[in-house]
């Protein structure tokens, strides 16, 4: 525990939590869109910024991505605060002007936003799938191809790998845009253009997982794919 104060309350932090999980507990609105509670930070976006007093000057910073520390002095809601978040949500709307979650968060932060000819599901490039591919379902199939300045903003980087992909669709669940799309036609999935076989309920014959996943999660925890087929409604 450490002693902190967040808009003049002093409270104890978590160790290890972050400024925006130790903000959020005081049900402080901080807009975000590349974070989520069960994934490692990654500081795309730069809407959850806050104000941190460093050597007695108030220093912007990504509030997802800074360790709460004892005695460290947090704002969440000054002038220079929102400024910076209704710029990060101008950058994110010049770049996806048709995205209707960009174009939500960007009205919210004071965005002068004007009506779009069509919506759009692009992707905004926030690695809530990449992460959660690697982080939460365990295999590689997501990864973006490159992050640094000189990465091509007008194209989708992400690169998809057809031979570890298990067709969970966890990636489509996740995305805050729809950009990831998933169709089920016939006992089968589609996913990042792979198609993928259902295995159907042995009580009910509800198609419930595609039979990679069945086959990785078997591989990882030892118990056989025939045990696992019953859906979660049967079980
Ligand atoms: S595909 Fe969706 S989840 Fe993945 S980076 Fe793009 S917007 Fe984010
Ligand atoms: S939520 Fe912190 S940078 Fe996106």
């Amino acid at each position: 525990m450490a002693k902190m104060i967040i808009n003049g309350h002093e409270i104890e932090a978590k160790a290890g939590a972050t400024v925006l999980e130790e903000a959020r507990k005081l049900n402080i609105d901080i807009p975000t869109l590349c974070y989520h509670k069960d994934l490692s930070s990654f500081g795309a976006c730069r809407l959850c910024t806050v104000e941190i007093k460093v050597k007695g000057k108030w220093q912007l910073a990504a509030s997802c991505q800074t360790e709460t520390a004892a005695g460290m002095e947090v704002r969440t809601d000054t002038d220079n605060v929102r400024e910076s978040r209704k710029l990060a949500a101008a950058l994110l709307y010049f770049r996806y002007p048709q995205a209707v979650v960009v174009r939500d968060m960007a009205k919210k932060l004071g965005v002068e936003v004007q009506a779009a000819a069509a919506d759009s599901q692009d992707c905004i490039l926030c690695g809530l799938c990449t992460r959660t591919c690697h982080e939460i379902v365990g295999v590689n199939a997501l990864t973006f191809k490159d992050r640094g300045l000189a990465r091509d903003i007008e194209e989708p980087k992400i690169e998809f790998n057809s031979s570890a992909c298990i067709g969970c669709g966890s990636c489509a669940y996740v995305c805050p845009t729809g950009f990831v799309r998933m169709e089920a036609v016939d006992g089968k999935r589609i996913i990042w253009d792979k198609v993928f076989k259902m295995a159907s309920c042995q009580v009910c014959g509800r198609y419930f997982a595609p039979v990679e996943q069945l086959e990785f999660i078997s591989k990882t925890t030892g118990v056989s794919v025939s045990q696992m087929m019953t859906c979660v409604s049967c079980r």
